[in-house]
């Protein structure tokens, strides 16, 4: 495919393994499940969530709140910080990739399949953390210009590494030639229930932590820890209220609930929260149009503020995409929601960063 650079071969990858006999060819018998289709039809809900919960338990970090006077003040609310930044590869995302990967694991009998992913950094180093850990290979499809420090560490954790540099917003299409070159033993791994009900899993922490939270906002991509967390919080508490956290640039979501219909960039979106420049996926949308209940956008600046703020103030690392959601509940849009909203969690949902080359520019 045009624009898609191996700094790795995957060919000469899957030969070696199977030269080495790692790997025997999977078969899928008429017994074993069609993982696509599987995923595709289950159901996320509350117990879905809770379940994941139970199994990815042993792997993750039961991340903490952090509470700030300073920010309480700032916006005369009273706000929660679940830092996943915390989390085991520095973001939310581990949740989603052990689940996935323990949830193959499970259908397949089996962990000779190769778990594929394109990522803007995050995802990649879940992933490849989480496969690992399970004995399982993975290929991380990223753009050549993610940051360092994301590449070394999906490296560190076992990954093979390919290398894109197409802006067409189209993850799919970038990473079909290189399942098409892995044959049937790559496994497609993005937004899909398996993920989601892992994301939601954070869900269910905070309404634990703090029972009595009146909303959540969340920074928002593809939307799959937004709709985890939705179907989460909202079976605990049906009147509590859910935002996702966008970019002005890429607004997606917020597009998306204007118009009732899914909202799809053509070229990466231009911003400094690199995890966010993303499109809004089909099965996050399916959820996010009845559980969500707004969008609130963040501009450039106020992205940096915010994370400004969380490093200064709270004296803890974030990325710009995690410091999203504190932006948008510092706006002014968020400002003039009903004071009823008084106790807010908001998702610090990464702190990777390469502090040497950041650049507070997008
Ligand atoms: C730090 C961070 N926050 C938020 C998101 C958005 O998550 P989702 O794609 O589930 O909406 C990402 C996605 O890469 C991310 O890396």
């Amino acid at each position: 495919m045009k624009g898609l650079k191996r700094i790795w071969n995957i060919r000469s990858i899957t030969t070696d393994i199977k030269s080495r006999n790692v790997f025997k060819p999977l078969t899928i018998t008429e017994n074993e499940p069609d993982l696509e289709h599987y995923a595709n039809n289950s159901i996320v809900d509350y117990n879905s969530i809770r379940m994941a919960s139970e199994r990815i338990k042993p792997f993750i970090h039961k991340t903490p709140i952090f509470t700030s006077q300073y920010m309480n003040k700032l916006t005369g609310r009273n706000l929660f910080f679940k830092c996943e930044n915390f989390q085991k590869t520095g973001s939310f995302k581990f949740r989603g990739a052990t689940n996935i990967i323990l949830r193959l694991k499970e259908l397949y009998k089996s962990n000779e399949f190769i778990a594929v992913t394109v990522s803007s950094g995050n995802m990649g180093q879940a992933v490849s953390l989480a496969a690992t850990q399970q004995n399982i290979k993975s290929v991380i499809i990223v753009h050549r210009n993610c940051s360092k420090v994301k590449k070394e560490a999906m490296k560190s954790y076992g990954s093979t590494i390919i290398e894109y540099s197409t802006n067409r917003s189209d993850e799919d299409a970038v990473a079909r030639p290189v399942l098409k070159e892995i044959g049937e033993r790559g496994v497609y791994i993005l937004c899909n229930p398996f993920i989601i009900e892992g994301q939601g899993t954070i869900g269910l922490e905070m309404m634990q932590q703090i029972p009595y939270l009146d909303a959540i906002v969340v920074c928002s991509g593809t939307g799959a820890v937004t709709s985890g967390i939705a179907i989460a919080a909202k079976a605990i508490n049906p009147r509590i209220k859910v935002y996702a956290a966008e970019p002005q640039s890429a607004n997606s979501i917020e597009r998306s609930l204007n118009t009732g219909k899914r909202y799809l960039f053509e070229e990466f979106p231009t911003t400094i929260a690199e995890g966010l420049k993303t499109n809004l996926r089909s099965h996050s949308w399916d959820v996010i149009k009845d559980y969500v209940d707004g969008s609130i956008t963040a501009s450039e600046e106020e992205i940096k503020e915010a994370m400004f703020l969380i490093w200064q103030r709270m004296k803890i690392i974030v990325e710009p995409s995690g410091a999203t959601a504190t932006a948008a509940v510092l706006s002014s849009k968020f400002h003039q929601l009903p004071k009823e909203l008084k106790n807010i969690g908001v998702l610090v949902s990464g702190g990777n960063i390469d502090l040497k080359n950041f650049s507070w520019k997008e």
